[in-house]
């Protein structure tokens, strides 16, 4: 059997490695993985390739960055002939990016069994590009494997048939468990001054709704800054949102009591996350991963595809209103303080987030794989 597995923008990379290292351990598998180089700077991409152990790609379409209509089309365009050369049994995609839509979409054009992970995620807010990417690929996908109950719930809704819906939990947590250990050994707390017992917070930005307007960008920057007068706060700043920091001449960046890093690789970033008191976020893969982490996260968006994190009492969505984050904040920061002496308290794990994930994804695609060559052959009388 063979495979294509697509990865493209940074929240693919944990995604990819242990569905990587799955098939890598099944015999007959051939396994081949295709980078979109729709991220492509060193800190975004090769990095996580390093420190995750994924092997190098076997294709990269080097289609970089664009608006969403030309990087959609190159990553089509670029893809379409990889697929016919390989003929593959199936084509793996994970998340909601655009890599993952466009890839999507040339596989099952061309008749290839389309596997969606982390499928059946709604916000249910559809100015987000990614909510556009996860509802599309869903509709065309044949196999979608959803990381928690809710994903489930929302394609039976829309009417995908159960025999198509898998329940695997998710391939990012076990990225994080297999990395744990190893993470607790970077320096990063030490480089940033952080060490010791001194709370610090975390923040992420990069979705357009956020950073893409100067008004919001402004308000939310001025109210970490406030913040950042009590508590140190760290903000590796996505290229995306460092654009927008500089097109603004750059007063953001001046903020004294915010400290505006470049981004970090996997292992510095998930020991930042795990020591921190709190994490400020827009992003759907850290609300996942503070979850396990039982490091309290405030979700700067109106809404979140990832209710689970919100049932399982990490994660609290804010929204963008300076006023709101500030109190938001402040509650979480009274209540770990008088939790801190014994640790971050009860964690609640949603199911199946056990770090077999990616096990689990490579037998069902496999048996999947099986099931069809048996159907072929016995339509052709048993010959092969
Ligand atoms: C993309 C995903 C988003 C994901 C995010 C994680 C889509 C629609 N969006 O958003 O879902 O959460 O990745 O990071 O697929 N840039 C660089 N270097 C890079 C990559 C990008 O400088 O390696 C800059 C470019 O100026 C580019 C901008 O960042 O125009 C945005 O990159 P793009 O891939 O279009 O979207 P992201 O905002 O990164």
């Amino acid at each position: 059997m063979k495979v294509i597995l697509v990865a493209g923008a940074r929240p693919n990379f944990m995604k990819i490695a242990p569905l990587m290292t799955a098939f890598g351990k099944r015999p007959r598998v051939t396994s081949i993985l295709v980078h979109t180089g729709q991220h492509y700077d060193r800190a975004m991409s090769e990095l996580f390739f390093q420190e995750l152990g994924i092997p190098a790609p076997d294709v990269n379409l080097g289609v970089g960055s664009s608006t969403h209509a030309v990087q959609t089309a190159e990553i089509m365009r670029a893809f379409e002939p990889v697929v016919t050369a390989e003929t593959p049994d199936a084509v793996i995609v994970v998340g909601d990016v655009n890599s993952t839509v466009a890839c999507g979409l040339v596989a099952v054009k061309l008749g290839i069994t389309l596997v969606h992970v982390e499928a059946g995620l709604r916000s249910f807010d559809r100015t987000m590009p990614e909510e556009i990417n996860r509802v599309v690929c869903d509709a065309i996908s044949d196999i979608l494997l959803c990381s928690e109950p809710s994903g489930v719930e929302n394609l039976r809704r829309e009417g995908v048939p159960d025999r198509k819906i898998r329940f695997v939990g998710n391939v990012m947590i076990d990225t994080l468990l297999r990395n744990r250990d190893l993470a607790e050994r970077s320096t990063i707390l030490d480089t940033l001054d952080l060490s010791g017992e001194q709370p610090y917070a975390v923040v992420t930005l990069h979705r357009p709704s956020n950073v893409d307007d100067p008004g919001i960008l402004e308000s939310i920057m001025t109210v970490l800054d406030y913040i950042g007068r009590d508590i140190p706060v760290v903000f590796p700043v996505h290229p995306r949102t460092r654009l927008r920091l500089n097109d603004r001449g750059n007063s953001a960046s001046s903020r004294s009591s915010l400290k505006l890093i470049e981004p970090l690789g996997y292992l510095d970033f998930l020991k930042l996350m795990a020591h921190a008191q709190i994490v400020m976020t827009d992003s759907g893969g850290i609300q996942e991963e503070t979850t396990i982490l039982g490091t309290p996260c405030l979700t700067l968006r109106e809404n979140t595809e990832r209710p689970v994190t919100v049932e399982m009492g990490t994660n609290r969505v804010v929204g963008s209103d300076p006023a709101r984050i500030l109190a938001a904040c402040r509650a979480v920061m009274a209540k770990t303080a008088s939790l801190r002496s014994g640790g971050k308290g009860n964690r609640c794990i949603p199911p199946l987030w056990d770090g077999r994930a990616a096990e689990r994804i490579a037998d069902i695609v496999l048996s999947h794989g099986r099931k069809k060559h048996y159907e072929q052959e016995h339509e052709t009388g048993g010959v092969t």
